[in-house]
């Protein structure tokens, strides 16, 4: 069986940023209390003509380029998110259509909220194991934006839009070595979006179809959870704290991510952050931070990365992969 190795990434970020001073002026909140509780400076925000799959496509052409490839070798095609353009198709199969893809392979959306693009990649390296594909896309791609109830200040200062790609292909060097993947239900109404299309649109109104979060006691379940996962990452691969190069976690809230860096050993340098300038972009945030660090040359050939998220759902889940 061969390995499922990264082969290129990509990002796009949209060219809007909206600061904390600019949301100081919308809702209740201050760029000081945003900073120390969140570590977040500023978010991109999708232009109206935007949506998740024009985020995507730009994400997923800088991967291919960077694998060195063109969107026909593409033979797998997989797009996390929670904020898809349409019901159906999914995101996946109307970026077929606009990458140019001649069609006929499988493309699909995977829905796991913050952890999706964790999901999806573990989908996808088991497709590339198996030999069920060669080379596969995958992508979070997410406007959050416009999903956010712009009066609530425990959420909207949390969130922005962007999207993150990487190329994964068959090899015989190492690549993703391991993924581990939970959900529980049971909690449910900590973190979700209340409306959904089977309820009907009678059942949707001002409040039901935007972000709902108990942040403090998501953050609470959040770093305990994903210590546990720092724990059965490790052990399932008989490392030692220390022993991976870098974290690569989703990006919600600086102080979960340095809890989670303590937990598996890591200096602060070691941990890739991108919430400062991005928010929590939800499955886009993995894919945008490790892009970033690949290209400002902070990842290197050969190193152990760790990568993590949680989400609602619950969902959680990590790949350990040798990049
Ligand atoms: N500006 C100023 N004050 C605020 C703001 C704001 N933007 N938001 C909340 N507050 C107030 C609250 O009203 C509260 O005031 P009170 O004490 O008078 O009641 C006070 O600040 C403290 O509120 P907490 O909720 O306890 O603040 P906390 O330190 O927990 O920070 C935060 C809130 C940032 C949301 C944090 O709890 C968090 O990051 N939670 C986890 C988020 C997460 O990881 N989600 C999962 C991924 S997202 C997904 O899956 C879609």
């Amino acid at each position: 069986m061969s390995c499922a190795r990264i082969t290129g990434t990509g990002s796009y970020l949209p060219n809007r940023i909206l600061t904390n001073a600019e949301l100081e002026a919308l809702v209740d909140t201050s760029d000081a209390w945003i900073v120390e509780r969140t570590g977040i400076k500023q978010r991109h925000i999708a232009a109206p003509d935007q949506t998740c799959v024009s985020l995507a496509e730009m994400a997923a052409l800088r991967a291919i380029e960077a694998a060195g490839l063109t969107p026909a070798d593409i033979d797998l095609l997989i797009v996390a998110t929670s904020t898809p353009d349409q019901i159906f198709p999914s995101t996946a199969t109307r970026l077929l259509e606009r990458l140019g893809m001649p069609g006929g392979i499988p493309a699909f959306d995977v829905a796991a909220a913050c952890s999706g693009f964790i999901y999806a990649l573990d989908i996808g390296h088991r497709f590339v194991r198996t030999g069920g594909a060669r080379r596969a896309l995958i992508i979070g791609a997410e406007v959050f934006s416009r999903i956010l109830d712009w009066s609530d200040r425990g959420t909207c200062v949390l969130f922005g839009d962007g999207a993150g790609a990487v190329v994964l292909e068959a090899s015989e060097k190492p690549g993703v070595i391991s993924t581990h993947l939970h959900a529980d239900g049971r909690q449910e109404p900590l973190l979700n979006v209340p409306w959904g299309v089977g309820q009907g649109y009678e059942a949707l109104n001002a409040d039901s179809g935007t972000v709902s979060m108990r942040g403090n006691e998501v953050f609470r379940v959040a770093v305990r959870t994903l210590g546990a996962l720092v724990d059965e990452t490790l052990s399932a691969n008989g490392l030692e704290r220390g022993d991976v190069d870098w974290l690569v976690p989703h990006q919600a809230n600086i102080r979960i991510m340095t809890a989670t860096a303590r937990a598996l050993g890591l200096p602060m340098e070691r941990m890739v952050s991108t919430v400062a300038d991005h928010g929590n972009t939800s499955a886009a945030s993995i894919p945008l931070a490790l892009d970033c660090a690949v290209r400002d040359g902070r990842i290197q050939r050969g190193e152990l990365l760790l990568l993590e998220a949680f989400g609602a759902g619950f969902t959680w889940g990590s790949a350990l992969i040798r990049y």
